[in-house]
């Protein structure tokens, strides 16, 4: 057996209000003048609001900062230009709030902060990404779960594809999980970011990797996720299962240390190339995923099938795996994740692109089974 390093080191405050205990934890911290990191969207929400009002709202522009520009699926332009307004108003910290795009932002910000001008794409050239700036997480969708990882998805000038940076010393120094942010988050993408964690805690679980600790928290992610997405989805208003999702997609990104699978790497590209949400893509194509793995690699679902309930003990690999397949299938269209790629504007002339960056996406390297080029192309055709 090799040697394995296991690691869950996140400060995590958890539960309605806790973002009213953001400026103590920030002065713990050494924060005085921080540089809040969102999107347009979100600075227009009773969330932001109540963010605002926290960190007092005379003190914008004089003890606090705000950069309110990122994308979703955020590109080198939302890292740059956060870096260079901690730099030119003196910040000490960046508190990063919203989905994961915002989050994955702020959280590479800090690399251009240490190294103003630096070409991100030679990341990996660097290997001392020591002293970045400290950086509070505060996510407010429930999908991502980038506020624990060690990573940022950017998409990249050079390639326009997704580029995972992942650094230890990316890590937040402290995650506000508040069920109350998440209230106006709109049912379609409640479901849809739900998707995502739902996805990471499923592809964790079936990669091959060792890590027992990771495996355990995958489970138990798609335990609180099948029963808290829907009355999520139902309700927003619903503090307990907006805080257990919360959790959940902290407990997916958790679990993905691991790695991931095949779904992701359909994903990404889905994203980078047709602009299509994260979690929607997944969404799309976690069934067809499933039923690739399962077909080579029977009894693959069993545990995730029992994780969502359903008794699997007496059945065979092979209709264990049908059932879990089909619980996720029944699952997605009941929080109203159904249809196509081609209604997302996906065409047959994205397939040669799609599939080449699938093939180059990382992801797919950990999966239960090997992915080909040709799988890839008949897995975007099946859900086409
Ligand atoms: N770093 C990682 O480990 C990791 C993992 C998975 C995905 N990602 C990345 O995360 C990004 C996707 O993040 P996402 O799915 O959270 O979407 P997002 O951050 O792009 O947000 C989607 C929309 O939700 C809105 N929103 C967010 N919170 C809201 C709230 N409380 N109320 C109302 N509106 C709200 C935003 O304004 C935005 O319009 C992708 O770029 C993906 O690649 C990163
Ligand atoms: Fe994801």
């Amino acid at each position: 057996m090799s040697l394995t390093s296991f690691s869950f080191p996140t400060p995590t405050l958890f539960g309605p209000g806790a973002l009213r205990e953001l400026p103590a934890r920030m002065a713990k911290l050494g924060i005085r003048r921080p540089l809040i990191v969102t999107d347009g969207g979100f600075a227009k929400t009773d969330a932001f609001a109540a963010l605002t009002s926290v960190l007092g709202t005379e003190g914008r522009g004089s003890s606090w900062f705000a950069y309110v520009g990122v994308h979703p699926n955020p590109v080198e332009d939302d890292v740059r230009e956060p870096a260079a307004l901690f730099i030119q108003h003196g910040c000490d910290g960046i508190i990063a709030i919203g989905g994961g795009s915002p989050l994955d932002a702020g959280k590479a910000a800090r690399l251009l902060v240490k190294r103003p001008g630096f070409n991100l794409s030679r990341f990996y050239d660097e290997s001392d990404w020591s002293g970045l700036a400290p950086f509070i997480a505060i996510p407010t969708t429930a999908g991502t779960g980038s506020e624990v990882g060690r990573s940022s998805v950017i998409t990249l000038d050079g390639t326009r594809k997704k580029a995972v940076l992942f650094h230890p010393e990316l890590l937040a120094k402290l995650v506000i999980l508040d069920p109350e942010l998440t209230v106006g988050l709109p049912a379609k993408l409640t479901a849809a970011t739900g998707a995502d964690a739902l996805t990471h805690c499923i592809e964790s679980f079936t990669c091959p990797q060792f890590h027992p600790l990771c495996d355990g928290i995958a489970l138990e992610g798609v335990r609180l996720i099948v029963d808290a997405l829907p009355k999520a989805v139902q309700d927003g208003r619903n503090l307990e299962a907006r805080g257990h999702m919360l959790v959940a997609a902290a407990m997916g990104a958790i679990a993905f240390q691991k790695d991931l699978g095949v779904v992701h790497s359909l994903a990404h590209p889905l994203s980078s190339i047709c602009g299509m949400h994260h979690g929607l893509a997944n969404a799309l194509c976690l069934v067809a995923g499933m039923k690739f793995c399962a077909a080579r690699k029977p009894g693959l679902y069993r545990r995730v099938g029992q994780a969502c309930g359903l008794e699997t003990l007496g059945l065979s690999d092979a209709d264990s795996d049908t059932q879990a397949i089909h619980f996720v299938t029944t699952f997605l269209k009941g929080i109203g994740l159904e249809g196509r790629l081609r209604d997302h504007g996906v065409t047959t002339d994205h397939l040669d692109s799609l599939v080449a960056q699938a093939m180059d996406d990382p992801c797919h390297k950990t999966n239960a089974v090997p992915v080909t080029a040709e799988d890839f192309r008949a897995l975007y055709q099946a859900v086409l």
